[in-house]
């Protein structure tokens, strides 16, 4: 009776060593590749909903508390909030854009005002989590203020009727720490037309507008072709000295919204050296109105601008608190660890992803365009 209880205490012993040598051999999943590089989403607008929810009164929110089932914040009561420190936490969100947007009716009137407010409440919310955010305005600050477990604060703002025609205010915007500019909302501007005019009549970009592209790249600042006509993003890509970026766009190919990057668009991309980052809002990730938009339609996106120009022009811009809908399986800032896990899982018919490949997309090809932008003169 002893001899059996050995035997079986030692092969049940020797099964477990056995099951984890294993497993330690094989344990990689597509999140872990979110400790070794960075995760930098190029879009969130938490800062709007600060404005329109607090009047920018920062006292009153509570950033530190789990926020998803708040009276005011929780998903219940906002359809816009997907934001809060233990999700973007959970979310290893090292590096986040926080969008510094005023609508497009305060073209010709405040916008200059209301950026600049919203700049400040950027600004304000950084210095308030000394522990958490820093504020950052260079490429090579990002990843060591990400090992020091803060997220790599940077501010953005989305539209150019921010700038009222004014390169100066452009280079003032820059030295309040903006980082990159969105040519258009969903408004023209006098000198660049927004996407909703694919459907009408197109000015594209003026020679303003070249002007303007040219004293982003001589400062600096990043080109955000997000949100602009297709044209525009053309007449761009044919003229800008520097890498661009869309900061929250997916592929027009797979969900034909006039948002989305159309596949000339992509090549061109490739050619200037530029990146795609993936929006996942559900009205631009799935263009099919008799289901609802899940993780996989992201999958998809990304695979697709993978396959076109390859895996070292595609990032990740996820739109939280710009948009109301997000895709099953991506409700908030907490589930981009599973969109790596799921991209990992390499499933037949879809490309292979490498522990590297996941690092590009994560962070490393923003931080490559960034520092491009950065060399430029
Ligand atoms: C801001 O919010 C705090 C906390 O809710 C509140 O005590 C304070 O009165 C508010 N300030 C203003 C100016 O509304
Ligand atoms: C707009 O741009 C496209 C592509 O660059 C070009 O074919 C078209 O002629 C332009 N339209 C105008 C009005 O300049
Ligand atoms: C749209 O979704 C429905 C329901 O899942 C499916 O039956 C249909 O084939 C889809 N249509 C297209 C064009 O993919």
């Amino acid at each position: 009776m002893i001899y059996i209880n050995v035997a079986v205490g030692l092969s049940i012993l020797l099964l477990v060593i056995g099951l984890s040598v294993g497993l330690s051999v094989n344990t990689f999943k597509g999140r872990d590749a979110l400790d070794s590089a960075p995760l930098i989403d190029g879009h969130n607008d938490l800062p709007y909903n600060f404005y329109h929810i607090l009047s920018n009164n920062l006292s009153a929110f509570h950033f530190e508390s789990d926020l998803r089932n708040d009276n005011v914040w929780g998903k219940n009561a906002c359809s816009s909030c997907f934001t809060d420190l233990p999700r973007l936490n959970a979310g290893k969100v090292g590096g986040q854009f926080w969008v510094a947007y005023t609508p497009c009716e305060s073209q010709y009137k405040d916008s200059v005002q209301l950026t600049l407010r919203q700049i400040d409440v950027i600004r304000r919310f950084i210095q308030r989590y000394p522990a958490n955010l820093q504020l950052v305005t260079a490429a090579g600050d990002i990843e060591t203020t990400w090992r020091n477990g803060k997220i790599a604060s940077m501010i953005a703002i989305e539209g150019g009727h921010s700038l009222d025609s004014s390169l100066a205010l452009l280079r003032l915007y820059y030295d309040l720490g903006v980082r990159y500019v969105t040519l258009t909302h969903t408004c023209n501007t006098p000198w660049a037309d927004a996407s909703i005019v694919d459907n009408g009549y197109v000015y594209n970009l003026t020679d303003f507008g070249k002007t303007v592209v040219y004293e982003m790249n001589r400062i600096g600042m990043l080109v955000d072709l997000s949100h602009v006509s297709h044209n525009v993003m053309r007449e761009v890509l044919a003229i800008t000295r520097a890498p661009v970026i869309f900061s929250h766009s997916s592929a027009f190919s797979v969900c034909k919204h006039y948002r989305n990057v159309p596949d000339d668009v992509l090549h061109l991309v490739k050619k200037n050296n530029g990146i795609v980052m993936v929006n996942f809002y559900s009205g631009f990730v799935n263009c099919n109105s008799s289901r609802n938009a899940t993780l996989q339609d992201v999958v998809d996106h990304i695979n697709h601008i993978r396959n076109l120009i390859g895996v070292n022009h595609v990032g990740i811009g996820g739109d939280y608190d710009g948009v109301s809908s997000m895709p099953m399986g991506l409700e908030d800032v907490s589930k981009y660890p599973d969109l790596f896990d799921r991209l990992y899982e390499n499933r037949e018919g879809e490309p292979t992803w490498t522990r590297e490949d996941l690092e590009k997309l994560a962070g490393r090809n923003f931080i490559r365009v960034f520092q491009a932008v950065e060399a430029m003169e």
